[in-house]
């Protein structure tokens, strides 16, 4: 009967917490009429509230410990975490949660399960450095089109299993630190000038593929760029100068890179003739202004 109730609740619980407001307030309502929904699990509506805005994750479930819960209900209560809030109000499909254009303007609590997750076109202004904390399984980033302008220095830099971040179409002006394993970034159309990229940003990244920054205000181009590079996107930004080590080896003529098969350059103020020793390694020369 206990046992019962407890599911009960948590199913009441779950509900509850996906929906907005008024009705946690409609479920107390109804708790105080009906005896039968047992809803005094110790949780009270903050907590719920605290919950769904994904910032005292821990505190709830610290109310479940201290009401006596066995090992079962603490699983169970993870596959509950999984259908509170998030998944009811975005599209959970395996691993992958999709929150396309749901007006959101904050990330919502992930499970740890989550590999892919999509936000893109909503009003995201902000992301901190618990917004994906703890996320161990997480590959694809994708906030496109919200109107994210900070980023804390370290919300994406602890995800070892990262490795395709798209931040295009937002305010952004200070690219973060990124984990080891990136093999796609793309942060074009956004705000990131000359001191937007960090020194030496991608050196570290033996498996980077695509690097896209289009349409920034970008006035050097990010070396040392790891050999890995297939394709470097820098159409419309402000870079000037190039130099003939930027891409090859100067010292070492038989220096080769294979892989860079894709440079766009054009919509800057940069004359590629002015380097023609730049290219000799790259099996393709890269695509600007020539004259
Ligand atoms: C571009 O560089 C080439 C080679 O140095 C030079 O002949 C040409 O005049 C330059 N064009 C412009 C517009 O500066």
């Amino acid at each position: 009967m206990v046992t019962l109730r407890l599911m009960w609740g948590l199913l009441v619980l779950c509900v509850v917490a996906a929906s907005p407001r008024r009705y946690v307030r409609q479920a107390e309502l109804d708790n105080y009429d009906n005896n039968n929904v047992d809803l005094d699990l110790n949780v009270d509506s903050d907590d719920v509230y605290d919950y769904y805005d994904g910032i005292d994750e821990p505190q709830v479930r610290e109310s479940f410990k201290n009401f006596g819960m066995t090992p079962f209900f603490a699983a169970l209560l993870s596959i509950n975490e999984y259908c509170m809030g998030t998944c009811m109000l975005c599209t959970c499909l395996v691993g992958s949660v999709y929150c396309d254009d749901l007006k959101l303007d904050h990330v919502p609590p992930l499970s740890k399960e989550t590999t892919h997750f999509y936000a893109r076109y909503n009003k995201i202004a902000r992301i901190g450095k618990s917004d994906f904390a703890n996320l161990n399984k997480l590959k694809r980033i994708d906030l496109t089109s919200n109107g994210i302008s900070r980023i804390d220095d370290d919300a994406f830099f602890g995800l070892p299993a990262l490795e395709e971040l798209v931040l295009r179409e937002n305010g952004i002006r200070q690219l973060p630190a990124l984990p080891p394993f990136m093999t796609l970034i793309d942060a074009s159309l956004n705000q990131l000038g000359s001191t937007g990229i960090q020194r030496e940003a991608f050196k570290d990244m033996p498996r980077l593929l695509y690097l896209y920054l289009t349409d920034n205000n970008i006035d050097h181009i990010p070396v040392p760029l790891p050999d890995s590079l297939r394709s470097l996107h820098l159409q419309n930004n402000n870079i000037q100068m190039m130099h003939e080590d930027t891409f090859c080896n100067p010292h070492d003529l038989n220096y080769i890179r294979n892989a860079l098969e894709d440079i766009r350059l054009d919509g800057n103020p940069i004359n590629l003739s002015r380097t023609p020793q730049a290219y000799i390694c790259l099996p393709r020369i890269p695509v600007g202004a020539l004259i």
